[in-house]
């Protein structure tokens, strides 16, 4: 989720670029860095922190050009400082390159360059494809030629864009899976962006890049072709949104946004570490500490909100397939209630934003009483991520929306990914290993398949905007799910819901049915189903009205329930991400119908410092 512009033309480069930079900013702002080719040199300014440091250092010493490149980091690989910023450079200086996306093979390409002599100055997986751009550029060829070879050796996901005193006034742009896209500028100009807002001040006339093209970028004008070398023709498309609206990708909101992002950011949490055939999971975080993880005896997860939602669905998920106990704990009450850590028990921090006070504080809490401590934090670099002794990043890019909703998903597919790599080392059979593994890999899809429910949703949105109640219930994986919907409608509709086990509803909430509260039943058709129909005939007999999400048509709720929302039906742990969704689109549009600040909450903050 990094952002990216390129510009080639005959105006100065500096400030064309810095524009589409600031543009771009909300996708990531760790650090920020321009290349700039003048005469036979590549100029490059990197500042860690926002665009204005950049734009600071840039005005001590300016330097003309009419090519550059440029980038604003969201860290993937790597802390978030300068030798990791963008622009990444080949050892002699002469090729830079920017980067969004994850390669998935930079660990056996570095080990490979390195055998070549080449010597690594940061951390991340872009500096191994500039390297291999080097190494692979043979006397008297173009540089996209050398970059083509070079993509055809890389796996994973990228956006790039390259530029080289070797064969300057020119950049060589790609995709595969991280968005590229070429601005056509007026006559003898050209520029490229990782999205629509990076050109947007100099052309609405924009080309998108399929994955596996590349493109050259000159003043006289562009070519596409397909990595096999292949000249290929690319549509114009007149962009018509306005500015706001390209920065939210045409979305109303930047919450409606992630919802509909979380097909890609749940390919991006699985990418590369999936092993299919031995239904085992490849994760470089925590590769280095198998003795610690061999060792543990319990696990107790920290975390707050949304993220302590998911600390619940890990430890269903933990204790079901790894036989480890599990304890759950808001971090703001365990850090000031003397817990009992023995020893073999390993402290996991959930923590989207990896800087909650109260996360931090039982981190410290846990690691002084001796215990391992392992984040799964999506901010890469962040204080949690930098205070744990190893951990897993969720990679679902910069959540803007105060309401968590991709981080979450991604949270619980990342635990799931934990709940393989720790059940397979204990008692976790190749077979059922496997199987999650299928079950994740169809996962994306999916989602895909849930969000197409979007209008249904809204509709039942319309019927239910004057509810000042809501009851959620479920049970087993899916009662984190009632906390997660009832959290999500009180945070941006402000509407009061409680979540709750379906089964306990019997001791209290149930004095609340009447006919004016909407109870939403998580109903998935897994080993609870039955138990579940028996609670909603209890709700129905009090004239509650029912909205029940299942998992297939579920002939036993026929003229029980008021609404049903239908997900397509996957292993009982995964069902839980299914009917998340849902569950975000409702507080979404109960949200908007009620004219709600659906990205700002009142009251809410995105990352909570303090205690
Ligand atoms: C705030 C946010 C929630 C989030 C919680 C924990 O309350 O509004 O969306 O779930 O903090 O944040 P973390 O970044 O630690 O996951």
């Amino acid at each position: 989720m990094c952002g990216i512009v390129g510009y080639v033309g005959s105006r100065e480069a500096t400030p064309i670029l810095l524009e589409g930079l600031k543009r771009l900013e909300y996708r990531g702002y760790d650090s920020a860095g321009i290349a700039l080719l003048n005469g036979k040199n590549v100029s490059v300014v990197k500042q860690p922190g926002k665009v204005r440091e950049l734009e600071k250092a840039i005005k001590v010493s300016p330097i003309s050009a009419t090519c550059g490149i440029a980038h604003t980091r969201w860290a993937t690989h790597g802390s978030p400082n300068l030798p990791n910023a963008h622009p990444q450079m080949s050892t002699d200086g002469t090729i830079a390159l920017v980067h969004n996306g994850i390669i998935e093979n930079a660990d056996a390409l570095r080990v490979q360059l390195q055998k070549e002599g080449y010597l690594f100055v940061s951390e991340t997986d872009t500096e191994v494809v500039v390297k291999l751009i080097d190494l692979l550029w043979m006397e008297d060829t173009l540089l996209e030629e050398a970059v083509a070879a070079a993509l055809r050796q890389v796996e994973g996901a990228y956006g790039i864009a390259v530029v080289s005193s070797r064969d300057s006034n020119k950049i060589v742009a790609a995709q595969n899976g991280s968005p590229l896209l070429i601005g056509v500028g007026q006559e003898g100009e050209v520029l490229c962006g990782s999205n629509a807002a990076a050109v947007i001040s100099l052309t609405r006339e924009v080309v998108y890049l399929d994955d596996g093209d590349y493109a050259v970028l000159e003043p006289s004008g562009f070519r596409t072709y397909h990595l096999s070398g292949t000249e290929v023709a690319r549509s114009v498309y007149q962009v018509t949104w306005d500015l706001e609206s390209v920065e939210k990708g045409g979305y109303e909101h930047f919450m409606l946004k992630e919802i509909f992002e979380q097909p890609e950011t749940l390919r991006n949490v699985m990418r590369g570490r999936l092993l299919e055939e031995e239904g085992d999971v490849r994760l470089g975080g925590i590769r280095d500490h198998a003795k610690e993880l061999a060792e543990v005896r319990r696990i107790v997860m920290t975390a707050c909100g949304t993220s302590w939602h998911a600390g619940l669905v890990g430890e269903y998920m933990l204790e079901e397939f790894a036989r480890i106990p599990v304890n759950v704990e808001y971090a703001s009450e365990f850090r000031y209630r003397h817990p009992v850590l023995e020893e073999g028990t390993l402290n996991l921090a959930i923590s989207q934003s990896g800087e909650t006070a109260d996360t931090l504080a039982a981190l410290k809490e846990a690691k002084q009483a001796g215990s391992d401590t392992m984040g799964v934090v999506n901010t890469v670099g962040s204080t949690i991520a930098r205070h744990t002794d190893f951990g897993i990043y969720l990679h679902a890019g910069p959540e803007i929306g105060v309401a968590s909703t991709k981080a979450f998903t991604s949270q619980l597919v990342a635990l799931t990914l934990f709940t393989l790599y720790m059940g397979r080392r204990r008692q976790m059979s190749v077979l059922q290993g496997r199987e999650v593994v299928a079950a994740l890999q169809e996962l994306p899809d999916l989602v895909e398949e849930v969000l197409q429910l979007n209008d249904e949703i809204r509709d039942l949105a319309q019927h239910f905007k004057d509810a000042r109640n809501f009851l959620y219930l479920g049970r087993g994986y899916q009662f984190p799910v009632a906390l997660e919907g009832a959290l999500k409608l009180k945070e941006v509709s402000y509407i009061h819901a409680e979540g709750y086990p379906a089964a306990e509803m019997k001791h209290g909430p149930i004095a609340l049915i009447d006919d004016d509260m909407p109870v939403v039943f998580l109903a998935p058709r897994d080993s609870v189903y039955t138990k579940v129909v028996s609670n909603i005939e209890e709700v129905k007999a009090r004239q509650g009205r029912i909205i029940a999400v299942v998992s297939d048509n579920a002939p036993e709720l026929k003229g029980k329930v008021d609404h049903m929302i239908r997900v397509p039906h996957t292993i009982p742990s995964l069902l839980s991400v299914l009917t998340t969704v849902p569950l975000q689109l409702l507080a979404y549009h109960m949200a908007v119908i009620r004219g709600a600040n659906v990205d700002q909450p009142r009251n809410l903050a995105k990352s909570v410092t303090v205690e």
